[in-house]
């Protein structure tokens, strides 16, 4: 990128990476820097529109911005018949392996006809164009066939991660009024079964506005079907009215994708809404360039479906670049923990794309596992969800990677739906540093007052160019997207991390400065695990913090007031867990909970997280003079 000698740990991109690479990058940075609309428009270009947009930007309504306005698509014309179309009718849109070993794979005709089969389905249950669809299931091909099919006619998905629970699944489907359901029976998780059917059941007693229920076999376990209500996917996609053609909603830009919810701040998760033309723009062009797709590619992105780095490149990113996205079911470690590297070397998998919380736990049963398996089809590797410790990177990059994959650290969000802070194969690498903004991003590390940080300094990360593939909205509260993102600098996007920029310009994320806790890269609000504890019978209170964890980077710890007539006990304790467990997910289960007397709050009542944490982490509190006592 620079021609001048980097500081620190630098690793330079060898001859072969930037032989191979599509572009050079260098160029992107400077027409993108001249012209961030033209940049964006250029690459739209690329993608098939019925109508041509009139304006690549609209910024008339700040916040509330546009994008391709006037134009109409659809992104599930452009990821499956724009395909067809082509050469590309006979490849392999989507290689999939079960846990138990088993594989399926779909070519992009196969997937296309599957899609086509299924929205016909959702059709005649009278799912028409912005209705909500909501999505809960494991790693399966049925849930990308579910979320295209939505995207072909119009549907909003709404997908929930599979290792979410009944409260958690009620919420979103009570919030996004969903009128359908699509759940699979079950859900394989290391050698066991997750009941999703049984979870769904108990969330829907909750939840009024879904009517049909459509249920994927996957484990063949014994089930409740209720009469009028849910229905097998297999024996519904066999009626005629499944064909195989299913004709395509020209959808305008601005109109809905998909909504995902997200923890936040406060209260509730909220969604995240994306739209078709914006977000298809944003997801092909970033992951054409940050993982130098090229034709032959097999990509492994091994995130899961229910969180945005599954939406985008699992599904949409790959689909849009006519490569093959290769997805597996189960867990890294499942028999044994050379499961991914056996499915590396089987398949031939050019790029992994996974989360430093997956690395370190790999990384822990040692070289001779990968050591096994020839690894040597793997020419990028890439990193996601939060800061990668310089340790798992070199790890990564010399025992997976054989000093010749560079790593590709992408900081993104839910909220910016693509890549925004990460290098390309030409840029210079630094452990822990996803390097810079994407060609046509202006972004900056401020102070309170909204002014740029020195070099080094800490300060809050923002975001200073709209881009395509940001979120309009949050579904049904436009106030808390603009309050939320927008409010504390005026034209500046807030994104709730803390960075530092070092004297290279290179960034540094160092973590949320909100309540927002990532546990082995997933995102949980306080909010959300507090509520679940205080919904249940003992407990009058509850605070939740992040403490750091060698292999989760972040474990919950909970303090708890417990109401009159209840006494602290281990078998309590125990049953608080397993509470939290149910109502939200297995993932937000506290790793401690402690009981006290009283918890640290302001004068106004809330609680004082930092101070809990500071004392956690045996350090100084700071500012107290808001404390109430
Ligand atoms: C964190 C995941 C450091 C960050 C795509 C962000 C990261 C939050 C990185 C969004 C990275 C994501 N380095 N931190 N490469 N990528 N984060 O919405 O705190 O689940 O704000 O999106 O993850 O989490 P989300």
């Amino acid at each position: 990128m620079s021609e001048k000698q980097l500081s620190g740990e630098v690793y330079y991109p060898k001859q072969h990476v930037l032989d191979h690479a599509n572009a050079k990058c260098q160029t992107l940075y400077d027409f993108a820097q001249k012209d961030y609309q033209g940049f964006w428009a250029k690459e739209a270009e690329n993608l098939h529109w019925f109508t041509k947009w009139n304006k690549v930007l609209d910024d008339s309504n700040k916040p509330f911005y546009k994008w391709f306005v006037g134009g109409k698509t659809n992104i599930a014309y452009n990821c499956l018949d724009a395909h067809t179309q082509t050469f590309r009718r006979n490849k392999l849109a989507l290689i999939w392996e079960g846990e138990k070993g088993e594989s399926h794979s779909y070519s992009y005709f196969a997937l296309r006809r599957e899609t086509c089969r299924f929205a016909n389905v959702l059709k005649s249950l009278g799912v028409k164009k912005g209705d909500r669809v909501t999505l809960y299931m494991g790693r399966i091909p049925e849930l990308m066939i579910g979320m295209l099919a939505c995207a072909r006619i119009g549907a909003i998905h709404s997908v929930v991660y599979g290792g979410f629970s009944v409260e958690a699944l009620h919420e979103r489907l009570e919030d996004s009024q969903s009128k359908v359901l699509i759940v699979a029976d079950g859900a394989y998780q290391r050698g066991k079964i997750v009941p999703l059917k049984q979870i769904a059941d108990e969330a829907l007693q909750r939840a009024a506005s879904v009517e049909s229920v459509l249920v994927v076999k996957r484990t063949g376990e014994p089930i409740n079907m209720e009469a009028g209500r849910d229905m097998w996917y297999h024996e519904l996609m066999v009626l005629p009215i499944a064909g195989n053609t299913c004709s395509i909603e020209e959808m305008d830009a601005e109109d809905p994708l998909f909504m995902l919810y997200t923890s936040g701040t406060t209260g509730k998760p909220k969604a995240i809404l994306h739209t078709h033309g914006g977000y298809m723009v944003g997801t092909y062009t970033t992951l054409k360039y940050v993982f130098d797709i090229h034709e032959d590619d097999r990509f492994w992105c091994a995130a899961d479906p229910g969180w945005i780095t599954g939406h985008s490149y699992i599904v949409y990113g790959p689909l849009l670049n006519g490569a093959t996205s290769f997805m597996y079911e189960g867990a890294p470690t499942h028999p044994y923990p050379n499961r991914w590297w056996q499915m590396i070397e089987k398949y031939g998998i050019n790029i992994l794309y996974t989360a430093p919380t997956a690395i370190r736990g790999l990384m822990r049963f040692g070289d001779a596992w990968p050591n096994r398996h020839d690894l040597s089809s793997l020419r990028l590797l890439g990193s996601v969800g939060e800061p990668i410790n310089p340790e798992a990177w070199r790890w990564y990059y010399k025992t997976i990677g054989k000093e010749k994959c560079p790593i590709m650290d992408t900081w993104w969000q839910t909220e910016t739906g693509m890549f925004m802070i990460s290098p390309m194969p030409c840029v210079p690498l630094k452990p822990g540093s996803g390097t810079k903004p994407f060609p046509g991003l202006e972004m900056d590390i401020v102070d309170e007052e909204g002014k740029s940080v020195k070099p080094n300094e800490e300060g809050f990360l923002v975001i200073k160019t709209p881009w395509p593939a940001m979120l309009r909205t949050i579904w049904n509260d436009p106030d808390r997207y603009v309050n939320q993102y927008w409010s504390k600098y005026p034209g500046m996007y807030l994104t709730g991390d803390s960075a530092r920029k070092d004297e290279d310009g290179y960034y540094w994320i160092i973590g949320r400065v909100d309540d927002v806790i990532k546990v082995s890269g997933y995102r949980l609000g306080t909010a959300e695990i507090e509520s679940a504890l205080v919904s249940h019978p003992s407990v009058a209170e509850a605070a939740a913090i992040g403490l750091p964890h060698d292999i989760k980077g972040n474990a919950i710890h909970c303090f708890v007031i417990l109401k009159a007539g209840f006494t602290k006990s281990d078998k309590l304790i125990e049953e608080l867990r397993q509470h939290v467990g149910h109502e939200v997910g297995p993932i937000a289960k506290p790793e401690l909970i402690e009981i006290v007397e009283s918890l640290p709050k302001t004068r106004s009542g809330k609680i004082m997280r930092r101070v809990l944490k500071a004392r956690a982490l045996g350090l100084d509190p700071g500012n107290l003079s808001t404390l109430e006592e």
